[in-house]
């Protein structure tokens, strides 16, 4: 069965801030409705109309992959997030390849925590608990605007704690980063994501755990693809040129660096 049945969510705030959104909006609005006319109601597997993407013909082998619909399921996913699940996937897949590596595993931008939730599930039922340590970053309260999202606000550091740490050896640090990496851990580094909304906090961030990343440690930008964030993209690339290192861009929107 398929994991995901919804379609395209407008998350992308891009659809409401730009001129041509609305003329976006409603000319994939109508692509939608000719589809599922076509198909009935349901589309049929080897489409994936979600993540901003639309695709055809594909496998998609991650939507019927049973651990990761329970890890979903299990860590309160809403439509929100199933309609960006290819990108879940980006993250629960990479740090799987991390997962029996020494080094820590490090989130930076947790938000409520649903995303690494799943990661980590789907990671401990394939391969079991992990020996080294889970770092998990945010403001939790009071973030800038551009990163503000509904949950935020006083509680939200301990609704983080509480769904994680029935799932191992995780650390949830409340702070600003990339300040609040230097007071917590100084730890080798095989997995990051840096999500933060932010080029400059997204750069600062990388900069300072980049010293830190053992040979073929992973990091997912969650940002760099996008338009909204183009400074990012731009200041990361500047940054890893000096090594001639590049960030690989997906179709996700994510940009993914391998350490080599
Ligand atoms: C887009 S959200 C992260 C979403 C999360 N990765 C997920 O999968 O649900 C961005 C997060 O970055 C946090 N943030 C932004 N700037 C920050 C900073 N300088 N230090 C710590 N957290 C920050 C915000 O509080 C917000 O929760």
């Amino acid at each position: 069965m398929k994991l995901v049945t919804e379609t395209q969510a407008f998350f992308n705030k891009e659809y409401q801030d730009r001129e041509d959104g609305p003329f976006l909006k409603s000319l994939q609005t109508a692509f939608i409705s000719q589809m599922l006319k076509k198909y009935s109601g349901a589309l049929p597997d080897h489409i994936h109309y979600a993540d901003d993407c639309f695709v055809a013909y594909r496998n998609l082998g991650f939507l019927s992959d049973e651990n990761f619909a329970r890890a979903c399921s299990q860590s309160g996913f809403d439509h929100v997030l199933y309609s960006r699940i290819w990108r879940v996937w980006v993250v629960t897949c990479s740090m799987l390849s991390a997962w029996k590596n020494s080094g820590v595993i490090a989130d930076f931008g947790t938000y409520n925590g649903k995303v690494l939730s799943a990661a980590i599930s789907y990671c401990t039922a394939l391969l079991g608990p992990r020996a080294a340590e889970i770092y998990a970053y945010d403001l939790f309260e009071n973030p800038p605007t551009e990163a503000k999202k509904v949950e935020h606000g006083p509680k939200l550091f301990e609704e983080v704690c509480s769904r994680l740490s029935p799932l191992g050896d995780i650390c949830v640090v409340k702070g600003e980063l990339p300040n609040s990496i230097k007071q917590s851990s100084s730890d080798k580094i095989a997995w990051a994501q840096i999500d933060l909304n932010s080029a400059h906090a997204d750069l600062e961030t990388f900069r300072t755990i980049y010293p830190l990343l053992i040979k073929g440690a992973v990091v997912i930008f969650d940002d760099y693809g996008f338009v909204r964030y183009s400074e990012t993209q731009r200041s990361l690339d500047h940054f890893l040129a000096v090594d001639n290192r590049r960030v690989m861009e997906l179709p996700t929107g994510q940009g993914m660096y391998i350490h080599a």
